[in-house]
């Protein structure tokens, strides 16, 4: 009787029989490496945990979604600037639920979203959402974006690839965005949005420096918490892969304090830092308490929060042709 208490009360409070997937704290992580820069240990990290998480997450993030709308006003920050047409072709990346994708497909209602989402339980979710708008623009592409452009094999190209709140989470993201120019058409351009949660950039280094500290102080590396971050920024990573970024730009969007409340509660956001990480719990408390006790200006929890978004939009660079004698 023990023993199943014990494993109930694991499930309920780890989320899962496989503890294996949730090594690394969320809470920590993304704020303060995934906004800025591209880390491959944290993106693997992301790739492991990601593919669980998300068919778990699906129901609860919908509910939380058809109350909230907080992932469409983030969809709408991105989109407004765009010229995106009626008629336009665009693929999306990771569709999740559909938040995106239904106002995608409102606003090319005469041409088409190819909507690309790897998981299942969210992409069934998505299906049934676009089904009660009576639209059927939509084609879904269950599959990893790291399939591309097979994945959208015999689809054309397009005039947009647009991925909204998911983007950091991608591996290999050069060779991704070496594809993605692949399946746009000469005038056509990338948008993605990255979280800036953490606030500003100096902050987040403050607040790793305090953490960076204690870790030392008790023998831990601090790749353990940080990952091996290469410090490679989206405007390098872009222009590698031969695209000009021609808008940068920043907006936010209102949290309340009960939507936040909500939103913890979507096992993708769950607030489970310290306990299960590469850190310590007591570790992991100290460090809560000299970031508490620090200047740094830390995420209120209690207030309505604007959360701060970074928008990019990039156009591929195609070589200059030589002038013909
Ligand atoms: C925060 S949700 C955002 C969903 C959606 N774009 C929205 O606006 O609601 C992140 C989504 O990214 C998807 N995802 C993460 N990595 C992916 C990958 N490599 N390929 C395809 N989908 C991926 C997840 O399955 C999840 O549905």
């Amino acid at each position: 009787m023990l023993a199943f208490h014990a494993r109930f009360w694991a499930r309920f409070r780890f989320g899962g029989r496989k503890r294996g997937i949730l090594k690394v704290p969320l809470e920590v992580e993304r704020p303060l490496s995934f906004s800025t820069f591209s880390s491959p240990s944290l993106t693997r990290w992301w790739m492991s945990y990601g593919e669980h998480i998300w068919d778990k997450s699906a129901s609860a993030y919908l509910r939380f979604e058809n109350k909230w709308h907080y992932y469409l006003r983030i969809a709408e920050g991105l989109l407004r600037p765009l010229q995106i047409d009626c008629d336009s072709r665009v693929l999306e990346l990771a569709g999740g639920t559909g938040a995106c994708t239904l106002l995608l497909s409102e606003i090319c209602a005469g041409g088409q979203v190819v909507c690309v989402e790897r998981s299942r339980a969210m992409l069934k979710l998505a299906r049934r959402s676009l089904r009660r708008t009576g639209r059927s623009n939509v084609i879904f592409a269950e599959g990893d974006v790291s399939g591309l452009p097979e994945l959208v094999e015999g689809m054309g190209k397009f005039d947009s690839i647009v991925c909204n709140a998911a983007f950091w989470q991608f591996s290999e993201k050069e060779r991704l965005l070496a594809a993605l120019r692949s399946l746009l058409t000469p005038r056509g351009f990338l948008a993605f949005n990255l979280p800036l949660w953490g606030g500003r950039d100096r902050d987040l280094a403050a607040r790793r420096r305090i953490m960076t500290r204690i870790m030392v102080a008790h023998g831990i590396d601090p790749k353990k918490l940080f990952g091996t971050t290469t410090n490679v920024s989206y405007e390098e990573l872009l222009g590698r892969a031969g695209f000009e970024v021609t808008r940068d730009s920043r907006y936010s969007v209102v949290m309340l304090p009960e939507e936040r409340k909500e939103w913890r509660r979507i096992p993708a956001f769950s607030r489970r830092w310290g306990q299960l990480g590469g850190v310590p719990p007591d570790v992991a408390a100290e460090m809560r308490r000299e970031l508490a006790k620090s200047k740094v200006p830390l995420w209120p929890e209690n207030k309505a929060r604007r959360n701060m978004w970074r928008s990019i939009v990039a156009s591929p660079v195609f070589p200059a042709k030589r002038p013909t004698k």
